[in-house]
């Protein structure tokens, strides 16, 4: 296992998001539904493909307790896949006998054993980076030919109803600002070929800013680029809470695409 090392730029952040995430991680297995719900449907699409990814490196990229390896192995077969995560409270929540793991700030780009990568999974991870577009077009560079992306990412479409209360309220968005999907599409269909895409709004029960709020730091991804919300800021925003609106759940932008043969 390679320790992290301090980052230069953006270091302060990526720090954060690894602390909220240790500090929540023995929560994440029982609270991340939807992470294991995109994860299965991701692993379904490989099975479909034709020809099966080449032989080779495979690896998880964020891949905290595991959740996007294991179904992949589940429903594919073959050797186990690295995973890389920067939060070592997440990666010991393994349940996979001695999988191969690696503790990775992956703004540092990847590891040089994933060039020529054969399978390259990443699932609600790429978001938090500090340049998302940018690791994603090396992420393609690194597969080998034939080599497989397997992608998910929740998108800028998501929680209208929570920017719509912030505006009301008049208080700050605390949320991570999330990638637009077009661009990110764009990007990798620049580089492979596209085998499957889809934006999938997942959407939740309006039961009020709190329960909502809480959802978030229930498995740790509540870590945010402003300052947090006063007391007085969060009762503005209680009181603004839309009972209905817009979308008030996830985008997620979900794709697998293939590195020309
Ligand atoms: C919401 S969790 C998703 C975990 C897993 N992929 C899943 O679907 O359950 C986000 C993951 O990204 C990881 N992560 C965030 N920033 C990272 C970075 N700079 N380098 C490596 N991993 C990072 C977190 O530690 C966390 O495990």
């Amino acid at each position: 296992m390679v320790l992290l090392e301090p980052t230069a730029a953006g270091a302060p952040f990526s720090q954060r998001v690894q602390r909220c995430f240790g500090r929540s991680a023995a929560a994440y297995p029982s609270q991340a539904r939807l992470q294991a719900a995109v994860a299965e449907r991701l692993a379904r699409w490989l099975t479909r493909l034709t020809p099966a990814p080449p032989a080779g490196i495979r690896a998880d990229l964020g891949a905290g307790s595991g959740l996007l390896a294991r179904a992949i192995e589940r429903r594919l077969g073959g050797p186990p896949l690295l995973r890389l995560d920067s939060c070592p409270e997440l990666l010991q929540l393994e349940t996979a006998a001695a999988p191969p793991q690696r503790l990775w700030d992956l703004n540092h780009g990847l590891p040089p054993e994933l060039q020529g990568a054969a399978l390259l999974g990443s699932s609600f991870a790429l978001q938090w980076l500090e340049q998302p577009q940018r690791q994603l077009e090396q992420w393609c560079a690194a597969l080998a030919p034939g080599g497989v992306l397997a992608l998910a990412v929740p998108c800028a479409g998501s929680f209208g109803l929570w920017h719509q209360a912030c505006r009301r309220a008049g208080v700050p968005f605390t949320g991570l600002e999330l990638p637009e999907a077009e661009p990110l599409i764009q990007a990798v269909t620049a580089r492979l070929v596209p085998l499957r895409t889809q934006r999938l709004r997942f959407s939740r029960p309006n039961h009020g800013a709190l329960p909502f709020l809480r959802q978030f730091k229930a498995i740790g991804a509540q870590a945010s680029r402003g300052p947090r919300l006063s007391r007085g800021q969060l009762r503005q925003l209680e009181q603004h809470w839309p009972s209905d609106g817009p979308n008030l759940g996830w985008e997620v932008l979900v794709l697998v695409a293939r590195q020309s043969p």
